[in-house]
């Protein structure tokens, strides 16, 4: 599929996940076949404000193309110029604005899925930031709507396409529903016929047949995983074996499992350091490790352990275990 003219070689694509989708996930995801990748979100404010550390939350590598690093904020000035920023100084393949955060703290300065509430200001963000970086495309992730009486889907993706966008993706939920209840696929569907754009369905997708599902009954262009890919980058290889119908890959062993735990602690530590790259995988232990005799016990060791040593020294307990009971299956 193509995304502008962006050629993108599977539809599946990893969402953007704020704490989750830094280089070493995003880098396991693209190895087990994930066709597009994005950085969890950047505030538009900490890009102007040449804020170090949001600077390197945009870091990324040449292996992990095709990448979309997405931003938030309220004004088009800013948005605007931290797009110019990020082009200039990261050159990725695509910026994605983010129009569907619901948490408080973003949205009550009128960021993320605030938007939803007054698409004139939409449309204006949206515009300056297409128009500051023409050479690359400019998409969208969004919800339905504020709330059930202020959805905007499809109107809002008219506008967004006359606005230069070049793919939306949704996740039809409102923000009021933050992740309660189920997305609402239908909504999709009515995205998809109004626009001439890729429309790429997001929410609650966890396996081969929700995917199958979710392309069959919207027409979307693409799927968009987030939550089930938390602990389980291996459903991007059963995913894109399922799209290219090939043979489908078993569940994920135990001993598979642990030893991706492994890696991507390792990952991790070289990528942001021993104190911070351990802190930053206690909660990855919980996604991995799980639904195994003896699962919370290793859980509660790994998550008080003091450092990245003696984190591997228990994951290597579990991998010896798991060599002992070779048929344990974990993925559920
Ligand atoms: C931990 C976490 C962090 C998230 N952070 C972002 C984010 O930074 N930007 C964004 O657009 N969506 C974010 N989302 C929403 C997901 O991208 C996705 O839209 C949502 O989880 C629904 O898809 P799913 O059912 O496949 O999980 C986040 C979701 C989770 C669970």
């Amino acid at each position: 599929m193509k995304i502008g003219r962006l050629q993108i070689d599977n539809p599946i694509f990893l969402a953007p996940m704020a704490g989750v989708s830094d280089y070493p996930f995003r880098l396991l995801c693209k190895e087990y076949g994930a066709g597009l990748v994005y950085s969890e979100f950047v505030s538009a404010d900490g890009i102007f404000r040449a804020n170090d550390k949001t600077l390197s939350m945009i870091r990324f590598s040449d292996e992990e193309r095709p990448i979309g690093i997405q931003i938030f904020g309220d004004s088009p000035e800013i948005m605007a110029e931290a797009a110019r920023t990020i082009n200039k100084q990261f050159r990725p393949d695509l910026i994605d604005i983010n129009y569907g955060c619901p948490v408080p703290k973003v949205t009550k300065r009128g960021a993320g899925s605030a938007a939803l509430r007054d698409l004139n200001l939409m449309d204006e963000i949206t515009l300056a930031v297409v128009e500051a970086v023409p050479k690359i495309p400019v998409t969208v992730k969004m919800r339905a709507g504020w709330d059930q009486n202020r959805i905007v889907v499809p109107e809002a993706g008219v506008r967004l396409e006359q606005c230069g966008i070049k793919a939306i993706t949704l996740h039809p939920r409102t923000a009021r529903q933050s992740y309660g209840g189920s997305a609402d696929w239908a909504l999709i569907k009515e995205l998809k016929a109004a626009v001439d754009m890729p429309v790429i369905g997001n929410g609650d997708i966890k396996s081969v047949e929700d995917m199958r599902r979710m392309f069959d009954t919207t027409g979307c262009d693409a799927v968009m995983i987030g939550r089930a890919a938390l602990g389980n980058p291996f459903i991007f290889r059963e995913l894109k074996a399922a799209w290219q119908n090939a043979k489908l890959f078993a569940p994920a062993t135990l001993k598979e499992q642990v030893a991706l735990c492994i890696r991507h602690l390792k990952m991790q530590v070289d990528y942001c350091g021993a104190q911070m790259g351990a802190n930053l995988m206690r909660k990855h232990f919980g996604w991995y490790l799980k639904s195994f005799p003896g699962a919370p016990q290793y859980r509660n060791r790994l998550v008080t352990a003091t450092d990245g040593n003696e984190m591997l020294v228990i994951l290597d307990e579990i991998a010896d275990y798991a060599d002992q009971t070779p048929q344990v299956q974990i993925v559920g």
